[in-house]
């Protein structure tokens, strides 16, 4: 597991990551979605497990993430499908702090 960090105080990080945005990022070799609402934090895969369809499109309902192909929705801090059927979301830690936005992958 690696620890990458984006940013480098808190102030930048709420400015890199709009309110209820989905940003794409790249930390190693990885391509993951970073979403905010409000002063929490959520990273996960830029994919759904459902059929694959791309969760940059996605809308943002509290701490969930709703799919724009068939509306699944899952919780963006821990993965789970709130409704539909298929596997879980995979979601990173993440940890935000006066040096940024950690991410373990
Ligand atoms: S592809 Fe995401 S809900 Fe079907």
């Amino acid at each position: 597991m690696k620890t990458f960090i984006l940013g480098q105080s808190k102030e930048q990080v709420f400015q890199m990551i709009p309110e209820k945005r989905i940003k794409l990022v790249q930390l190693g070799g990885e391509k993951i979605c970073i979403s905010r609402n409000g002063d929490a934090f959520f990273a996960f895969e830029p994919f759904c497990p459902h059929r694959m369809a791309s969760l940059i499109q996605g809308t943002i309902v509290r701490n969930e993430i709703v799919c724009p192909l068939h509306q699944y929705r899952f919780d963006m801090q821990t993965g789970a499908v709130v409704s539909g059927q298929c596997p879980d979301l995979k979601v990173y830690k993440v940890e935000l702090s006066d040096r940024g936005l950690a991410i373990w992958i």
